[in-house]
C-alpha cells in the first residue's frame, strides 16, 4: 500500500494548490461529521487528503471542532502521514511572527474536548512521550527549507482551550514553563492521530507574540489573520513540497507510530 498524505489546514489555509483530479468529498464517521468535506487529489503521484480544521469560512470554534471525526475521516481515507498546519502565538523572543516551527512536544491545557477513541467497554493507553513522528517532522523541515523563510526545528506547543486569548498572567506562566508557542487546536488532534496509528507532524505558523511582549500589542484576530494571510502562500508551497519526499509504499515507522496500539489495550478480549 502506498503512503497517503493528509493535511489539516489551520487559520489561513483552507485549500491546497496544484492537485490533480481534485474533488471535495463529504463523509460521515462513527464519531460524527468532520469539520468540512475533504479535498482529495494527487500531487507528484501521491494521494493527498486535505481538511480545513475550522471548515471553509472558519465556522468551528477550537472547542467545538470534532477532532475525533476529523482524525477518523483521515484514517478512513487511508492517510498514513498527517501534517497539521496550525496558526500559533510565540512565547519566545526568538520566534517571530512569520516564522514557522516544527513542534515536537505539547502541554495540553484543554479541558472541554473528547480526547480519545477509547471509552467504556474498550480501554487503552497509547505511548505518547514523543507525540510527533520524528521522520515526518524531518520531512516537514526539509520541505520548509526548500520553500525558504525562517523555520525552527523542535519546540513545545501549549494547547489552550480558548476561544478567548490568554491573560498576561497565563502567558507569563507558560513562558516560565519554557514553552515555545501557544495555540488552541494542537490537542487533542495529536493524541487522536497516535491512537489512530497515523504518523503526525505539526508545522506551527507563528502569527503574533501573544500578549507578553512589552514591544508588541497584545494579540487580536486582526494580527492573526493578517500574518496568516501573508504566510498562506509559503504554507501552501511547503505542503506542495511534501509528496516528492514521501512518495512510495508505506513502510513500518521507525518510531512505531503505526504500531501504537500494540500492547495498548487493557480490556480483556471477549470469550
Ligand atoms: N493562535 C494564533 N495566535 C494565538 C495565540 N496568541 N494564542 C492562542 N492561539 C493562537
Amino acid at each position: 500500500m502506498d503512503k497517503v498524505i493528509g493535511v489539516i489546514g489551520g487559520s489561513g489555509l483552507y485549500d491546497i494548490a496544484g492537485l490533480e483530479d481534485r474533488q471535495w468529498q463529504s463523509m460521515d464517521t462513527p464519531f460524527g461529521a468532520p469539520s468540512d468535506a475533504l479535498l482529495t487529489g494527487w500531487l507528484d503521484g501521491v494521494k493527498m487528503v486535505f481538511l480545513p480544521r475550522h471548515g471553509r469560512g472558519h465556522r468551528h470554534l477550537p472547542s467545538t471542532v470534532n477532532y475525533r471525526a476529523n482524525i477518523a475521516a483521515m484514517k478512513m481515507m487511508g492517510v498514513t502521514d498527517l501534517v497539521a498546519m496550525s496558526a500559533v502565538g510565540s512565547l519566545k523572543e526568538a520566534y517571530a511572527p512569520g516564522d514557522f516551527l516544527v513542534v515536537d512536544q505539547y502541554i495540553d491545557r484543554t479541558f472541554a474536548r473528547e480526547k480519545s477513541f477509547f471509552g467504556t467497554g474498550l480501554v487503552g493507553h497509547v505511548p505518547f512521550a514523543h507525540p510527533t513522528c520524528p521522520r515526518l517532522s524531518e520531512i516537514c523541515l526539509t520541505a520548509g527549507q526548500e520553500v525558504g523563510g525562517t523555520l525552527h526545528m523542535g519546540g513545545t506547543y501549549v494547547a489552550m482551550e480558548g476561544p478567548q486569548f490568554s491573560t498576561l498572567a497565563e502567558s507569563r506562566l507558560y513562558r516560565s514553563w519554557g514553552a515555545d508557542v501557544i495555540g488552541m487546536t494542537g490537542m487533542p488532534e495529536a493524541k487522536l492521530a497516535r491512537e489512530a496509528e497515523i504518523c503526525y507532524a505539526c508545522v506551527a505558523m507563528i502569527t503574533d507574540y501573544d500578549c507578553w511582549h512589552p514591544d508588541h500589542d497584545a494579540v487580536d484576530v486582526a494580527q492573526v489573520v493578517a500574518t496568516a494571510h501573508a504566510n498562506a502562500e509559503r504554507a501552501r508551497a511547503l505542503v506542495a513540497a511534501l509528496p516528492s519526499r514521501l512518495k512510495g509504499p508505506q513502510t513500518d515507522c521507525a518510531s512505531g507510530c503505526n504500531r501504537a496500539l500494540d500492547g495498548a489495550i487493557m480490556t480483556a478480549p471477549d470469550r
